[in-house]
């Protein structure tokens, strides 16, 4: 089964070729990185223009990459959800567009499910296994027990870590996007244990998250250090900060997913990998952390290589095949979804 998968619902335009037997057979994708860096983040009129002039391009790229044509296509696969809506309707009219040109069946994919699923791609992971889900938009952790099959066990309360990152590296004047900014950074500090900032949430009944207060803490250490108001924090300073941000991160991430493990192995006695996805996923020193703790709950650790972590169109043409082995496919008509909870 071959699939091309389509994904617009931010920043990235991208195209994929994927078969069901986990080959990549082409991955392309355009980063409009360039077109949201004097706005300081992505402005969504300008991310669905940017979509509709470069989709055609990345989808004759990615097709000629993996040497076939629409007619070797078993199925087209597009976010259809959650995201930026004017990027997605972009995205959902083009594979609309070419199913029902060639006759081929539709799958709307949910972006979350496309991060979620993405480990199932690279590693061939087993049902059921416990993912933490950490991007600009969310901050999850869920028990996956099948394509379609999501149990919540926490999310954030108000911010996601990925938006954490990004106001992080904002306040911190390093601009956009934040994540690899801050990591950067953090990698460059010299007395990294020099600020400590309070843990969210940690040692808290429950899974979920919160990451406000510790970008507060951050703003209120630069307001002290006299990098707001026109003032320019030193680099040292920038930098020792960045780490304490990432490490805190890093440490109340691994703090939750403990809980989540202890409850995953009580519904789920005979294990499961940990497994995580999305944007942040990409980060380091989160990996590390969480590798570690997976190591002393004895649990395979999974992390998509870095570029299948951030968006990408692979991942969307895998859960497309996913569920269209499943049976399943859209109506034509599919309207595509700002908002969709996995
Ligand atoms: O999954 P993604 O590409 O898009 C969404 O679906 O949101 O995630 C983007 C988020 C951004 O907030 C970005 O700052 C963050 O992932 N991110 C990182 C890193 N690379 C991307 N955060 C921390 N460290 C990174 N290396
Ligand atoms: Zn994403």
């Amino acid at each position: 089964m071959i699939v091309l998968g389509i994904e617009t619902s931010c920043d990235e335009t991208a195209a994929a070729v994927v078969t069901d037997a986990r080959e990549i057979r082409a991955d392309v994708v355009l980063s409009q990185l360039d077109d949201h860096t004097p706005y300081g983040g992505v402005v969504p009129e300008i991310a669905a223009r940017a979509h509709l002039e470069h989709l055609d391009g990345l989808i004759r790229r990615a097709m000629g990459e993996a040497g076939i044509g629409f007619g070797d296509l078993d199925a087209v696969a597009a976010t259809g959800g959650p995201g930026l809506i004017g990027g997605v309707i972009v995205g959902v009219m083009t594979a609309k567009a070419i199913a029902a040109a060639r006759g081929l069946p539709f799958v709307a994919v949910n972006h979350l499910e496309g991060h979620a699923l993405t480990a199932r791609l690279t590693d061939n992971v087993a049902f059921p296994y416990l993912l933490l889900l950490v991007s600009g938009g969310h901050c999850q952790l869920l028990a996956v027990e099948g394509v379609g099959r999501y149990r919540r066990l926490g999310t954030t309360i108000d911010d996601a870590v990925g938006e954490a990152f990004d106001k992080t590296a904002k306040l911190l004047g390093l601009g956009y996007p934040g994540g690899p900014l801050v990591e950067k950074a953090a990698a460059r500090a010299t007395d990294p244990a020099r600020f400590e900032l309070p843990r969210p949430m940690l040692g808290r009944p429950g899974c979920d998250f919160s990451f406000s207060g510790l970008k507060t803490a951050v703003r209120r250490h630069v307001e002290e250090l006299g990098g707001m108001a026109g003032g320019v924090l030193s680099d040292a300073d920038r930098d020792d900060l960045a780490a304490a941000f990432q490490a805190t991160v890093a440490e109340v991430l691994a703090d939750r997913c403990a809980r989540a493990i202890r409850r995953f192995k009580e519904d789920h006695p005979q294990g499961g990998a940990l497994v995580v996805a999305g944007g942040v996923a990409a980060n380091k020193a989160i990996r590390s952390r969480l590798s570690i703790l997976a190591e002393t709950h004895r649990m395979p650790f999974v992390a998509p290589p870095l570029r299948l972590c951030t968006d990408n169109a692979a991942m969307i043409a895998w859960a497309g095949i996913e569920r269209f082995r499943m049976g399943e496919s859209d109506p034509l008509n599919f309207a595509p979804r700002p908002r969709w909870p996995l």
